[in-house]
């Protein structure tokens, strides 16, 4: 009957099914047969004749089978050496033919849905589509004792349950109803195993990325192909984030041919029975589809906890159960906890260093045909630590880009050179995504000459910023990182009364260095529960690992700012929160940036920790000055009369006033559709002034007089 969904191979369990059903399709026809010979309304109620019927019937037989001269065909042997699929289910999961059989009528319906209606049929209740567990039997089982030993196939400890092959389900219609009232539900894998689709399972796309790795090239492989083939291969690649820890598992599935699932821990359901449900089937999918499987990575597991995720034994139980190759990918220390032999060896992933980067850089552009200004292939070396399938993939980003901008600007010939900033954007592209949910990208906009800042502000600006430019020579070449035992990152602290400039030097110095900039609001990250501002940092800092980006962590009052205001056991949470802060930014291998404007509120205890500490004092009035004519773009109309040298002096305003001054001025006198004057300028400073409840100084003569004529 299936004929037009499935080839010949497909269709051959389905006939054993017909086979079966056609006899309880005869029997229950025999029944009718008794009932119409006595009742004038057939099936709209239960007649005497039926109900006398079910009293003679012996207890717990099997109402359908009893008709059935011989056991149904083919046999499981000969399907089972048919198709893969039935194989796989039967040896992997040791089913019995009982077993297979209930799988077959609860798969039966997935194929074609005249089954339901058949279903209903048998059952006596055409709403009642999917098969019930007491029908399975009845049609099953020729006896009472084979029909109550056919119950043991659903008890917690049998194969079908424990893997996880059939859910039973009870009719919502029931109150509590009997085990023998429960519909059979076939587990959706199961059915695209046996139904010879292909894929991965719908339920793991958001978790897993199955793929066929290319053989590594050139690179050394970490795991050789004679590794491969005793028994599963079970590997801990140890390593920090963005060391490509994936290489192992992919040199493994290169060197077997086969394809590796990926299961991307944080990307697991928070929910801890559901994560342990996804991983299980994750496993079940490695070996059906016979990939390798990692699991990537070990942290993301940690925080999934409770009765049905027992950190330590649900990875390891999974682990023992499996017969495929796993490769498990961390950065701290594991090892198993002994309860099963699981022979997992662990292999430590380093990252390639600055000289691997430079040639991989070289030979990557080298490979598209260009040559590129050896300072710039340092410069990519030494402030992006990308590994070597990021480096080609960036390389050929910035070409096509090279070549993107040939084209626009209608150049032909051979592939262009990408310049430094084309080579640095897709440098920067390969990272840093994990940041953007938890901060914010910041396009670095102000140069080096935006900031006006008194001489020693400035040169410790850039003494910071060559500590990052040049941390390669003094920490590797030098040898100065071999006597410090920390990572060789840098923390700076900025503080200084507010719109002083100390966001803008931030992005000024990464806009120096080309490299990103994240914003860390830490208002949002500080959490008044004791322990969850660390776990949001930290949270933070794994994404931030392999970034290369600097971090801005703003507003660090949210954090110091707490100290001052308790002198109790929440002040010592919040050193601890402090302290736990500054640690994490001496983990991070890159720079980190704190801004506060209550400098006198941290301990010397923590600054010391800190490499860089930067004074932002409200600015003179010579800054000011300078910082009112940066604060003009040059498209701006100006009245001749307006005297900035004038303002800077009468009025003490921070920069970030200033700016907002200029920007009010201008509306106001495009408002007036008139050029910005003395006017619109004092007026905006009144309005400044307003703002922060302070009380206006006078000055500013003329426009002094023409606010005050106004009000
Ligand atoms: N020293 C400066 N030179 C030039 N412009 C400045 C300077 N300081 C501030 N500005 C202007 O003011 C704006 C705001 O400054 P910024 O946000 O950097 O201040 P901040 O010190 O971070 O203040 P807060 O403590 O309130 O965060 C800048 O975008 C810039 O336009
Ligand atoms: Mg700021």
């Amino acid at each position: 009957m299936t004929a037009v969904l499935m080839d010949s191979r497909r269709l051959v369990a389905f006939s054993r099914l017909d086979e079966v059903l056609a006899h309880a399709v005869a029997a229950v026809e025999a029944e009718q047969a008794e009932d119409e010979a006595t009742d004038t309304f057939p099936g709209l109620h239960m007649s005497a004749v039926h109900a006398r019927r079910l009293l003679r019937t012996p207890l717990g037989s099997p109402r359908l089978a009893l008709a059935r001269p011989c056991p149904p065909q083919p046999s499981w042997d000969r399907i089972t050496s048919d198709h893969a699929g039935w194989s796989w289910l039967r040896t992997r999961h040791g089913l019995s033919d009982l077993e297979l059989d209930l799988v077959l009528m609860a798969l039966a319906p997935e194929a074609d849905l005249r089954y339901e209606r058949l279903y209903g049929f048998l059952q006596d209740d055409l709403n009642r589509r999917r098969p019930l567990v007491g029908l399975a039997l009845d049609l099953l089982t020729s006896t009472v004792d084979e029909r109550l030993a056919g119950r043991g196939a659903f008890g917690s400890g049998a194969p079908l349950t424990e893997h996880r092959i059939l859910t039973l389900v009870p009719d919502h219609r029931a109150v509590e109803p009997p085990l023998l009232a429960h519909a059979m539900v076939l587990d959706e894998q199961i059915v695209d195993v046996l139904l010879d689709q292909q894929g991965l399972d719908r339920r793991l796309a958001p978790c897993c990325r199955l793929e066929v790795p290319a053989p590594p090239a050139g690179a050394a492989r970490v795991v050789r192909p004679d590794d491969a083939g005793h028994g599963p291969v079970r590997l801990y690649a140890q390593g920090p984030a963005g060391a490509e820890r994936n290489r192992p598992a992919r040199d493994l599935a290169a060197a077997h041919g086969a394809p590796l699932l990926t299961v991307e821990t944080a990307r697991l359901p928070d929910d801890s029975e559901r994560a342990a449900t996804l991983l299980a089937l994750a496993f079940r999918e490695a070996s059906l589809l016979g990939a390798v499987l990692t699991i990537a990575d070990l942290e993301g597991l940690d925080r999934l906890t409770g009765e049905y995720f027992v950190r330590g034994r649900t990875l390891e139980d999974l682990l023992a159960g499996h017969e495929g190759d796993v490769v498990i990918t961390g950065a701290r220390d594991w090892a198993p906890e002994g309860r099963h032999a699981l022979g997992v060896l662990p292999i430590p992933v380093v990252r390639c260093g600055f000289t691997d980067r430079r040639a991989l850089w070289e030979q990557a552009l080298a490979a598209q045909g260009v040559t590129t200004d050896p300072a710039d292939l340092h410069d990519l070396a030494a402030r992006f630590r990308l590994g070597p399938d990021r480096i080609a993939d960036a390389a050929l980003t910035a070409v096509a880009a090279a070549r993107r901008r040939a084209a626009a600007e209608g150049l032909p010939g051979p592939p262009s050179r990408p310049t430094r900033a084309e080579l640095f954007a897709s440098a920067r592209g390969q990272n840093g995504h994990a940041l953007d949910e938890l901060a914010h990208h910041i396009e670095p906009v102000y140069g080096r000459d935006d900031i006006m800042l008194p001489p020693d502000t400035a040169a410790q600006l850039d003494e910071l910023r060559d500590r990052v430019a040049h941390r390669h020579r003094v920490m590797d070449e030098w040898g100065f990182a071999d006597g410090l035992p920390r990572s060789t990152g840098i923390g700076a602290l900025f503080s200084g009364p507010s719109g002083t400039g100390k966001t803008m030097a931030a992005e000024v110095i990464a806009h120096e260095l080309e490299l990103d900039l994240f914003r860390i609001d830490l208002s949002t990250v500080v959490s008044k529960y004791v322990g969850e501002t660390e776990k949001n940092l930290e949270r933070i800092f794994t994404a931030a690992a392999d970034s290369d980006a600097v971090l801005l962590f703003d507003e660090a009052d949210a954090l110091f700012g707490k100290r001052s205001e308790v002198r109790d056991a929440h002040d010592r949470y919040a050193n601890l929160e402090i302290s736990y802060l500054l640690q994490r930014m001496e983990r991070y291998e890159g720079l980190a940036i704190l801004t506060t404007n209550l400098r006198r509120n941290i301990d010397e205890a923590f600054t010391r920790r800190l490499q860089f500490i930067v004074e932002f004092p409200f600015p003179g009035a010579a800054d000011r000055e300078r910082i009112w004519r940066v604060c003009f773009p040059e498209a701006a109309p100006c009245a001749a009369d307006v005297d900035v040298g004038r303002l800077a002096r009468d009025y003490p305003l921070p920069g970030g006033s200033i700016r907002n001054v200029v920007l009010h001025a201008a509306f106001l006198a495009a408002a007036e559709d008139s050029v910005i004057g003395m006017p619109h300028l004092v007026q905006a400073i009144r309005r400044e002034f307003q703002k922060t409840d302070r009380v206006m100084p006078e000055g500013a003569g003329p426009g002094h007089q023409h606010v005050r004529d106004r009000s």
